[in-house]
C-alpha cells in the first residue's frame, strides 16, 4: 500500500498527540530560556545538565533540535529563538573540543545543519561543516571511525551510523566525495563486525588500531556481552535507514529490515521496549529506542511501502503514549521511561533525546516538512 495511504490511517493519534505537545511544550521551553545550560534530564519538575562533560556532552544538539521541529509545525518564532540562542550556546564547545568526539553529528547536523537549511544562515553552514571534519578525523583507515576519547583508540560503537548523516550532508553540501566515502567505509564495517546473523547488534567493537582486527566485543550500556541493548538496536535500525536514503546502497536497506525484524518480534511483548531485549527481568525500559526505533520503522515503510513497519512504528508510539508520556504542564520532559545503561545508575529518567525522537516520529506521521538527517 503506498505510504501516504497507510499512514492516513493514523492521523487521529497523530492529531491528538500534536494537541497535547503543542499545550505543553511552550512551559518546556519558558523554562529553558532561562538556563545557562542544554537541559538533558529533569528532576522535581525542573530541567537539570548532564552530569559530564559541560557543553560538550553529545546530547546537546536534541534541545535546539526539538524545538525546530515545533517551529515546524506551529511557526511559533520563540521556538525558533530558543534553538538560535542554543545553537550559539554550543560554539563554546568547539572551544573546550577536548570532550568532543563521534557525536558532533548529534550536536550539529540537527541544530546548525537545520538553521542553515531552513534559513541559509551562513554561520551555521560553518558550524556543521567544522563538525564534519571533526569527524572525519576520526577515521581510522582500518575502516571505522573511533568512539570516545582517552585510550580507546580503537573502540567503534553502533550509535555512530546516526553520526553518519553528518558526512554525508557534507559530501552532498560540497561536491568533495571524502566524507561519504568516510561514511560508508564505516557502514559496511558495521554491518560486517556489528550486526549479528539473527539481526540483533552489538554496542561496543574494539579494533586493533593498527591492523582492524577485531579484538574483542562488548555490552556496553547493554546487559551484558552478547545481549541486544534496546538503544544500540535502533541506533542500528534507524542508522542504516538513513545510510541507505543517503547512498541507494541495497545492502543498507537489506540491513536495516534484518534490525527491524529483530526489533519489532522483541518488543511486541511489553510494547514499551526493555533496555535490553535479553535482560532477565522486565523491571527496565527505554523509552527512547522505542521513539528511535519508531523513526526508523516509518522510514522503512515509507520506502518499501510494506505497511507493516508503519504499523509497528504506531502500535510502539501508541504503548509509549499511553505508559510512559507525562502530559502535565509543571514537568517539562514528556517521555519519563528512559534507561541511560543497564548497568548505570541512570534508570526511569527522562531524556532529552528521547523527547526530540518522540516528536520526530509524530512529524513523519503528519507530513515531515523536512527530514533532519
Ligand atoms: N551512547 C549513546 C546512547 O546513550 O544512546
Amino acid at each position: 500500500m503506498r505510504f501516504e495511504t497507510a499512514v492516513a490511517k493514523h492521523q487521529e493519534f497523530a492529531q491528538d498527540v500534536w494537541a497535547k505537545l503543542t499545550r505543553k511544550l511552550p512551559g518546556s521551553l519558558q523554562k529553558a530560556t532561562k538556563l545557562s545550560y542544554i537541559p538533558y534530564t529533569t528532576c522535581q519538575n525542573e530541567w537539570k545538565p548532564a552530569p559530564f562533560d559541560g557543553i560538550c556532552w553529545w546530547t546537546n544538539g536534541f534541545w535546539p533540535a526539538e524545538m525546530w521541529q515545533m517551529y515546524l509545525h506551529t511557526g511559533m518564532e520563540a521556538y525558533r529563538a530558543e534553538a538560535e540562542r542554543v545553537e550559539d550556546m554550543l560554539d563554546e564547545a568547539f572551544d573546550e573540543f577536548d570532550h568532543l568526539h563521534h557525536d558532533v553529528g548529534f550536536m550539529w547536523l540537527i541544530s546548525a545543519g537545520v538553521n542553515y537549511r531552513l534559513t541559509g544562515n551562513d554561520q551555521s553552514r560553518k558550524r556543521v561543516l567544522k563538525a564534519a571534519n571533526l569527524l572525519a578525523g576520526r577515521f581510522n583507515p582500518n575502516g571505522f571511525i573511533r568512539a570516545w576519547n582517552e585510550d580507546k583508540h580503537g573502540w567503534a560503537i553502533i550509535d555512530c551510523m546516526m553520526n553518519l548523516n553528518l558526512l554525508y550532508w557534507a559530501s552532498e553540501h560540497t561536491g568533495d566525495p571524502r566524507f561519504r566515502q568516510i561514511a560508508m567505509a564505516h557502514a559496511d564495517t558495521a554491518m560486517k563486525h556489528f550486526v549479528r546473523e539473527d539481526g540483533s547488534v552489538e554496542h561496543i567493537v574494539c579494533f586493533d588500531p593498527e591492523n582492524g582486527e577485531v579484538l574483542e566485543k562488548l555490552a556496553g550500556q547493554g546487559y551484558a556481552q552478547g545481549s541486544a541493548w534496546s538503544r544500540g538496536q535502533a541506533w542500528g535500525l534507524y542508522g542504516f535507514v538513513l545510510s541507505y536514503l543517503h547512498t541507494g546502497k541495497a545492502e543498507y536497506l537489506q540491513t536495516a529490515e534484518k534490525i527491524a525484524a529483530f526489533f519489532v518480534e522483541n518488543v511486541k511483548r511489553t510494547g514499551v521496549p526493555l533496555c535490553d531485549f535479553r535482560q532477565p527481568e522486565d523491571d527496565l525500559f527505554d523509552a527512547c529506542a522505542g521513539a528511535i526505533a519508531a523513526c526508523g520503522l516509518i522510514e522503512l515503510s515509507r520506502i518499501t511501502e510494506d505497511e507493516g513497519w508503519l504499523d509497528a512504528a504506531v502500535d510502539m508510539l501508541k504503548a509509549m503514549e499511553a505508559r510512559c508520556a507525562d502530559w502535565s504542564l509543571e514537568e517539562p520532559a514528556v517521555l519519563q521511561n528512559c534507561t541511560g545503561s543497564y548497568s548505570g545508575n541512570d534508570h526511569h529518567i527522562t531524556m532529552v533525546y528521547a523527547d526530540f525522537f518522540f516528536v520526530e516520529a509524530m512529524a513523519k506521521l503528519s507530513g515531515e516538512k523536512l527530514r533532519f538527517w
